[in-house]
């Protein structure tokens, strides 16, 4: 990739190519390379001008958006999609996720919305190539636990609410601190509406992701450490915005540029993500070196985790960085887990028990259940999930084992991940 990002537009309405091409013309990191009128086009042009970024309108008459992402998926993956739509219906952007597109404008939209998207999802390809040549090029090490070396970002998700996201985020940070050496963070990337606070009865004033963000908006990040909360587990605590509308002041870029910052000082950063899958999501969990996907025995949940592995595919996500974990895994709802992985098409990777007393009792107190009630079949299971995440554990032979393998066997592992 050059410095100047390579831009084709694809539009079948000639105004809106000239008007896009002149609205580009003013910005100086950007460079249009090319207009394509239909789908066929813009695939033809894209393959022989290698554009970094590809502005894609959704409706066109021949070929339509949808499908010419799907192509240029295939035929010219180093292109990421900005997809372009007068409608802005979540069914419109999960088609356009789902075929491969990054990024969505709803028209019509600014010239800084249009060069704020651009750049967006050009610094984050950059910064996911830039990743894997480093995790290419650097012996895998399997503890990263050796000061100044960056740790491993570990994003706790899940496609639909409720399914114990902060529950596991919480309880795994404090089961990897007391695996003991590991400098863990926890983040809150749910900014709307964060719990982390609740299960671990933290409720300072003024401390918070949002308290950065004019820091972020300067460009620098200086007083992270000043707004991390040292819980007495060990693990150190950023918390989501005290209320919901503050949300919006924390963009994807600053929860990317946050992330990163944890990642340089610890060993280990867990992240509960929200539910939601909108740019900062997106941002988190490419960030992320690892997403624990949580999935229930639920009907819905299966639903949405089989849609939610079709878009990491085209995200490029592959099988070693999401990582199944079934949470509530003896429920007896009727669904087993046999048919759980078929339904989805693959095994689930880790299993949680269910534990509704030692789980509402920790979260009534606001101590987590692993620091409460550690002989407990739950507390068991997060602590083999914080020991094969953090991965340095004798306990553990595959991570031994790992360490003395083939750079090749290694990047297939979850425990070697830089
Ligand atoms: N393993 C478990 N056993 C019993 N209850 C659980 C378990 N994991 C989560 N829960 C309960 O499920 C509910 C949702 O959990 P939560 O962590 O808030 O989910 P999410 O963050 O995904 O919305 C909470 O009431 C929590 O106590
Ligand atoms: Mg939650």
């Amino acid at each position: 990739m050059t410095d100047r990002i390579k831009v084709l537009i694809v539009d079948d309405i000639p105004e809106t190519r000239d008007h896009l091409s002149k609205l580009l013309g003013f910005e100086g990191d950007i460079e249009v390379v090319g207009v394509a009128a239909s789908g066929a086009d813009a695939v033809a042009q894209a393959v022989a001008l290698r554009p970094d970024v590809v502005l894609m309108d959704i409706n066109m008459p021949d070929m339509d958006g949808i499908a010419a992402t799907e192509l240029l998926a295939a035929r010219c993956p180093t292109a990421s999609v900005v997809m372009m739509s007068v409608q802005g219906e979540a069914d419109y952007l999960r088609r356009s996720m789902l075929a491969g597109a990054r990024e969505f404008l709803v028209k019509p939209f600014s010239s800084d919305e249009l060069t704020a998207s651009i750049r967006q999802v050009w610094t984050r390809e950059r910064d996911k190539m830039s990743r894997f040549t480093i995790a290419a090029a650097s012996p895998a090490s399997g503890n990263g636990s050796h000061d100044g070396e960056p740790g491993t970002v570990v994003a706790v998700f899940s496609p639909k609410g409720g399914v114990g996201r902060t529950t596991v985020a919480v309880n795994l940070a404090v089961a990897a601190a007391s695996l003991g050496g590991k400098k863990v963070a926890l983040m809150d990337g749910s900014f709307q509406f964060g719990d982390v606070g609740v299960l671990l009865n933290l409720n300072p004033k003024n401390k918070s992701i949002v308290e950065l963000a004019p820091e972020l908006e300067a460009g620098e990040l200086e007083s992270l450490d000043n707004f991390l909360i040292s819980h007495s587990s060990g693990v150190r605590v950023l918390l989501a915005p005290p209320s919901p509308e503050q949300a919006e002041l924390v963009t994807a870029a600053h929860a990317r540029r946050v992330i990163e910052r944890l990642r340089a000082d610890h060993d280990l950063v867990i992240v509960d993500c929200p539910s939601t899958f909108n740019d900062t999501t997106l941002a988190i969990l490419d960030t992320a070196d690892l997403v624990l996907t949580l999935l229930s025995l639920e009907i819905t949940s299966i639903k949405n985790m089989r849609l939610f592995l079709k878009v990491a595919e085209q995200l490029g996500y592959g099988p070693e960085k999401v990582r199944l974990v079934l949470n509530r895994a003896d429920s007896t709802l009727g669904i087993r887990v046999a048919d759980v992985e078929h339904s989805i098409g693959r095994k689930v990777d880790h299993t949680i028990v269910s534990d509704g007393r030692s789980v509402v009792y920790a979260l009534n107190r606001g101590v987590p259940f692993f620091l409460s009630n550690r002989e407990a079949q739950v507390s068991q299971d997060i602590l083999r999930l914080a020991t094969a995440v953090a991965g340095a554990s004798p306990a553990n032979p595959a991570a031994a084992a790992d360490k003395a393998s083939s750079k090749a066997a290694a990047k297939k592992s979850l425990f070697a991940w830089r």
